[in-house]
């Protein structure tokens, strides 16, 4: 039986508001036996640690997404942080930069960004970083963290070069690997998974976003991560169960708290 840990979903997205229980029991039934549910608004985040109180496997990433922080009301962050205490919160996020989308002004993303950065620093819990379109400004803001104290976290549904995930893993950050590493045009980005060592490695779905070749163009869900991590198995010479287990054993590690 497979062991794997899909370790970024949108699961409290209205996507699944007709399905939800059936979808996590999907997963269940294709390996997937733990779930990160990750915040994006501090509605979200309380959305996410409702899920994974409510069913086990399942759990939470509290913070608000750079794309949402210009909606985030005054009291949003205090909603956020109450939510840090809950034991089946594991990750800060989801947070970072995106300069795809305009939906927040840059420097509130960045004050963001750096928010989260800190509270990890102080907390310990791993930050989720979202990178769109700005590496050199997510690389800037992380090294200037770096100053602080080490880094915790990882760079999800990674899509950057390998000269960026180099810089990511010198200083310390796992990197997730989502269904965009599936698609038949991406050999780059399947060379750099390939060289990721092995114990930073992490496989996500992303749900409901971006499912994975042979489900590409659907709904996607957290049963598909068998097939990005069929993928990850395949560019690095390997089986799907050590695969499977290696990525499990990275996200047990990074995310302590999801026992
Ligand atoms: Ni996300």
């Amino acid at each position: 039986m497979l062991s794997l840990f899909d370790t970024h979903t949108h699961l409290d997205q209205e996507e699944f508001a007709e399905d939800r229980p059936k979808v996590i029991r999907r997963a269940r039934e294709a390996g997937v036996q733990r779930i990160l549910v990750v915040g994006i608004s501090a509605e979200s985040s309380e959305a996410a640690v409702a899920l994974a109180q409510q069913h086990p496997g399942v759990f939470a990433a509290v913070g608000i997404h750079p794309n949402y922080a210009a909606q985030a009301r005054p009291g949003d962050w205090q909603r956020v942080l109450k939510l840090l205490e809950h034991p089946r919160v594991v990750a800060l996020g989801e947070t970072g930069l995106d300069r795809h989308w305009d939906f927040t002004p840059f420097e509130l993303q960045q004050e963001y960004f750096h928010r989260h950065l800190e509270l990890s620093q102080q907390t310990g819990l791993p930050v989720v970083i979202h990178s769109r379109d700005c590496d050199q400004d997510i690389l800037q803001a992380l090294h200037q963290a770096a100053r602080s104290g080490p880094l915790r976290g990882v760079m999800h549904s990674f899509s950057s070069s390998w000269a960026v995930a180099r810089e990511c893993l010198e200083m310390g950050l796992y990197i997730g690997f989502a269904g965009m590493v599936t698609f038949k045009r991406n050999d780059a980005l399947r060379a750099v998974a390939a060289q990721v060592p092995a114990e930073r490695l992490l496989v996500e779905t992303d749900s409901p976003y971006l499912a994975p070749v042979p489900k590409r163009g659907k709904r996607n869900e957290p049963a598909y991560v068998v097939h990005t991590a069929q993928c990850l198995a395949q560019v690095r010479g390997m089986e799907l169960e050590h695969l499977a287990r290696l990525t499990t054993d990275n996200a047990l590690r990074l995310f302590a708290r999801a026992e």
